[in-house]
C-alpha cells in the first residue's frame, strides 16, 4: 500500500517552504512532493519582481505597508490576515537568506529596494529580474538533500479522496496518474496540501506556464471545500505583446517602479487621466486604463517607454527582461516596448484559516490556489511570494499539532476511473482548451451581452464535455481540460452573483 504522512500537490514556492519547514521540526515524517512535469516547471521560477517585506523602519513601516495593500484590495481584504503577512514577512525573509538566497544591494551594502505599482514606498526586495527562479533553486537544493522529502515527478493528482464520518470529512488520500508508467495509482495520506497555483491558462492571454490549469481549484470543488472570489483575476498591465506566445513574456511591475512610462500610439502618457499616480497605480487600474486605450485607438497595443532612463543601471536590474526584447530585435534603449495586459494571479481560490486550512480537516491550501483574505479584489504588487511564504509557515506550525490526529485510512477502495491511456489527444484537447480561453476571456473582459453570448457557448462546450469526460480514458489532456472547465464554470458563478475585476 503507497502511504506518505504529508502530500504536497505542487512544487512552488509554497510546497518547498512548507516541506522543508516541515521536514526539519519532524524527521519522523515522510513527505511526497508530486508534481505534474518537473519539480522546476512551476509559476514561482517566472515571478520577477521579488518581495515586498518592510526593512527600512526609518522610511517605512508596516502600517504603510498594510494601508497600501488594502487600499489596492478595494474593501474586500481582510484586515487581520494582512496584519499578519506583513508582521511576519521579516522573520520569513530571513529564512530564505538562511538558506542562501540572495537579495540585490547597493553599492553601501543596504538592500536595494525597488518599487512597484501601489506601493507607497520602495519596499521590495529582488534579486535582479529573477526573483523567483532565485528561491525556487535554492528551496530545491536544500529539499533534495532532505531525507524524509521525496519529490515525485510527471505524476499529476487526479482526485482527492475524502471520508466522512459523523459529519467531519478528512482528506484519506489522492488518486494519481503516473505519467512514466501510464498508471493510475492511489496514496494514503495523513495531511495532505494543495500548492497547485492559479488559472491563468483559462485565459488567451497569459503570464502564467503552461501548467496553470486550475487543477487544485477543480479538485478541491469536487470534494466539497468551500471556493471563494474566484471572480477576481488579476491582470498585469504589462505582458510583452510580440508574437504568439504562451505564456506571453511578463515585463515586471518594476521597471515602471524603476521609472518606464506607458504611452499610446500617438507616444503619449495617458495613465493621468484615470489615476494621479499614473504608472505606479495598482494594476487593476492600469489594466483597465490600457483596455481603454487600446479599444480607443483601435490597436493591438501600448507601449513600454524605457529610452529615458539610465540604460547601464537598467540592464543591471533586468538583465532577462533586456536579453528577451533583444532576441526579439527590440532594444529598449532605442524601441518602444509592445505591451498588453494579460491574466495573471487568481486573487480567490479555495477558502483557507490563518492557518492555511481548507473546510476540511486535515486538507490545506496555499500559495495562489488559496484565498486566504490577502489580497482582497486586487493582489498588491509583490504581495503573492511572500503569502505563500507566511501560510506555508502558518500550516506547517498547525500540522505539526495536528498530524497525530490522523492515521491512515484502513477502508478499502474501490477504483473510481476508467484506465490510463499514454495520450496522443494532445491536439483535440489543444482545441477544446483554446476554445474555451477565447469564450472566457469573452465573458471576463467584455459588455454584458457579448458576456452572455460567450456564457451560452461555454455552457454548450460544457454539455458537449460532459460526456465525453464521463467516458473518455484517463490523459493528461483530458485531465487539464476537465479541470479547466470546472474552474471556468466556477469563475463565472461566482463573477454573475457577486462583482468582478475590470480590465
Ligand atoms: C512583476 O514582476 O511585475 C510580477 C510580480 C508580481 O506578480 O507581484
Amino acid at each position: 500500500m503507497l502511504k506518505t504522512d504529508i502530500l504536497i500537490i505542487g512544487s512552488g514556492i509554497s510546497g518547498l517552504f512548507f516541506a522543508m519547514k516541515t521536514a526539519k521540526k519532524r524527521p519522523d515524517l515522510s513527505i511526497v512532493i508530486m508534481t505534474k512535469e518537473t519539480a522546476k516547471n512551476t509559476n514561482t521560477r517566472l515571478a520577477q519582481g521579488g518581495i515586498a517585506v518592510v526593512t527600512n523602519l526609518f522610511k517605512d513601516s508596516f502600517e504603510q505597508h498594510i494601508k497600501d495593500t488594502l487600499q489596492a484590495g478595494d474593501g474586500h481584504c481582510d484586515e487581520t490576515i494582512v496584519k499578519m503577512v506583513i508582521e511576519q514577512a521579516p522573520e520569513r525573509l530571513k529564512e530564505l537568506i538562511e538558506i542562501g538566497a540572495s537579495f540585490d544591494k547597493d553599492e553601501d551594502g543596504q538592500w536595494n529596494l525597488g518599487l512597484e505599482g501601489g506601493h507607497s514606498q520602495n519596499r521590495i526586495l529582488h534579486h535582479k529580474d529573477s526573483s523567483g527562479l532565485e528561491i525556487e533553486e535554492k528551496l530545491l537544493k536544500i529539499i533534495k538533500k532532505m531525507p524524509n522529502i521525496e519529490i515525485w515527478e510527471n505524476h499529476q493528482v487526479i482526485d482527492l479522496n475524502t471520508e466522512t464520518k459523523k459529519g467531519k470529512t478528512t482528506c484519506t488520500g489522492a488518486f494519481y496518474y503516473d505519467k512514466k508508467h501510464n498508471k493510475i495509482k492511489y496514496i494514503r495520506t495523513r495531511t495532505t496540501l494543495l500548492c497547485t497555483g492559479g488559472c491563468g491558462q483559462l485565459f488567451e492571454n497569459t503570464t502564467n506556464p503552461k501548467i496553470a490549469t486550475g487543477d487544485g481549484i477543480a479538485m478541491a470543488a469536487r470534494a466539497g471545500v468551500e471556493i471563494e472570489d474566484m471572480q477576481y483575476i488579476q491582470f498585469h498591465p504589462t505582458a510583452l505583446s510580440a508574437g504568439k506566445d504562451n505564456p506571453l513574456f511578463l515585463i515586471s511591475e518594476a521597471v515602471r517602479g524603476f521609472g518606464a512610462y506607458i504611452v499610446n500610439e500617438d507616444q503619449k502618457r495617458f495613465l493621468f487621466k484615470y489615476d494621479l499616480r499614473g504608472e505606479l497605480a495598482t494594476r487593476d487600474i492600469i489594466s483597465e486604463a490600457i483596455s481603454n486605450e487600446i479599444k480607443y485607438q483601435s490597436k493591438k497595443h501600448v507601449y513600454l517607454d524605457c529610452r529615458h532612463l539610465d540604460q547601464k543601471a537598467f540592464y543591471a536590474h533586468f538583465p532577462v527582461i533586456t536579453a528577451h526584447c533583444n532576441s526579439l530585435g527590440i532594444k529598449p534603449e532605442r524601441d518602444l516596448i509592445p505591451i498588453v495586459p494579460a491574466a495573471h494571479y487568481q486573487c480567490g481560490g479555495i477558502k483557507v484559516d490563518p492557518n492555511g486550512k481548507t473546510s476540511i480537516e486535515n486538507l490545506y491550501a496555499i500559495g495562489e490556489c488559496a484565498r486566504t483574505g490577502l489580497h482582497g479584489k486586487n493582489r498588491l504588487a509583490s504581495n503573492s511570494l511572500l503569502e505563500a511564504l507566511v501560510f506555508a509557515h502558518q500550516a506547517s506550525e498547525d500540522v505539526n499539532k495536528t498530524i497525530a490526529k490522523f492515521t491512515f485510512s484502513t477502508k478499502l477502495l474501490i477504483p473510481k476511473f476508467p484506465k490510463a491511456h499514454q495520450s496522443n489527444d494532445y491536439y483535440a484537447f489543444d482545441i477544446l482548451k483554446k476554445e474555451l480561453q477565447t469564450l472566457l476571456t469573452t465573458f471576463y473582459t467584455s459588455s454584458e451581452r457579448d458576456a452572455e453570448l460567450a456564457f451560452a457557448k461555454i455552457k454548450m462546450l460544457n454539455n458537449s464535455a460532459i460526456s465525453l469526460i464521463e467516458t473518455h480514458e484517463i490523459t493528461i489532456p483530458f485531465i487539464e481540460f476537465s479541470n479547466m472547465l470546472a474552474t471556468a464554470l466556477l469563475i463565472i458563478k461566482q463573477c454573475k452573483t457577486k462583482e468582478k475585476q475590470t480590465c
